[in-house]
């Protein structure tokens, strides 16, 4: 990997972070590749509920997720990745056009080919954009028709509540009026069942944690010694969030961009809010958005949601 240019958005991200008192990172920096292999084996842990509960609600409730929508609709997938849960809702033939929208061309074209060939009547129209950006719809043989779009994952979980808003008004202003949004949302539960799915047996989340200081010696030439770092989770019941940490236990300096950071015996990098909510949370900021949730499912233990709401 060739070092990030000097004045790259990452490493402006990463010197405001360790500059700041508490210290953070931002967590959208996880998915280089080897950060997004790890995702993928956390997708898979027997701890992390969330993928596991999202695909038995798909595989249930597909149809009556998907009844919601109407015939012919434009379905736009923010974070799209393999597409892979999408493929549940595309089997109900309701969608006239699919656009999937990445941040990683490689992964976006390559799911695109996949999907055209197996839906063969569908409009496949990748778009390579950061979706928490104004997106610019490519051109389709069905402009004006109903939109809706699908949001997996419960990757609104990474955002603040002044961000979230802003994403989903951002979602109601692409669907426009009367247009759909079908959303995971991960659930508020037991501390006994969060943390471990945050920190698990394995060590897989925390390497995924500390492949973040890997990234940055690698892409912007800083010193970290991850072993010297130690992965941490907690549930904060006042916030409602998992929050994680890279919890330095000695002090120690770190190099950068030809800035020193110290770090002092105790100290933690914050590296990632995942919230949950309760039904009335998540209504409520979709409320503040705009939008009006009509529906809810869950799995059977009420761990996980798909929601499906209307913009106003
Ligand atoms: C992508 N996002 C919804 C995951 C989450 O659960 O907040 C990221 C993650 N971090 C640690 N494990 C998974």
């Amino acid at each position: 990997m060739t070092p990030t240019a000097p004045d790259s958005e990452f490493l402006r991200d990463v010197v405001a972070g360790l500059s700041e008192m508490p210290k953070s990172l931002p967590c959208k920096y996880f998915y280089d590749e080897a950060g997004s292999r790890l995702f993928d084996r956390i997708c898979r842990l027997a701890e992390y509920y969330p993928t596991r509960c999202e695909m038995a609600i798909l595989d249930r409730h597909a149809a009556a997720i998907m009844e919601r929508v109407e015939p012919g609709s434009v379905l736009i997938e923010y974070g799209s990745g393999s597409s892979l849960k999408t493929r549940r809702l595309l089997d109900r033939r309701r969608c006239a056009a699919y656009v999937p929208v990445d941040i990683s061309r490689e992964h976006l074209e390559k799911s695109a080919r996949a999907l055209g060939h197996d839906y063969p009547e569908v409009e496949v129209l990748p778009l390579v954009a950061d979706f928490t950006e104004p997106l610019t719809l490519p051109r389709s043989r069905h402009d004006g028709a109903p939109r809706v779009v699908y949001f997996s994952g419960s990757t609104i979980s990474n955002f603040g509540p002044p961000e979230a808003v802003r994403l989903l008004r951002r979602i109601a202003t692409v669907v426009g009026p009367g247009g759909g949004l079908i959303i995971a949302v991960d659930l508020k539960k037991d501390r006994a069942l969060l943390e471990p799915a945050y920190d698990d047996a394995l060590g897989v989340t925390a390497e995924f944690n500390l492949n973040l200081l890997r990234r940055i010696n690698r892409e912007l030439g800083g010193d970290f010694v991850p072993e010297r770092f130690r992965h941490r989770a907690v549930w904060n019941e006042d916030h409602g969030r998992i929050e994680m940490y890279l919890d330095s236990p000695s002090a120690q300096l770190v190099h950068l961009d030809g800035r020193t950071f110290t770090l002092s015996a105790g100290e933690a990098i914050c590296t990632e809010y995942s919230y949950k909510f309760s039904r009335a949370d998540f209504a409520g900021l979709a409320d503040e958005a705009g939008l009006t949730v009509e529906r809810v499912w869950t799995d059977d233990a009420g761990l996980f949601s798909v929601q499906y709401a209307r913009a106003r």
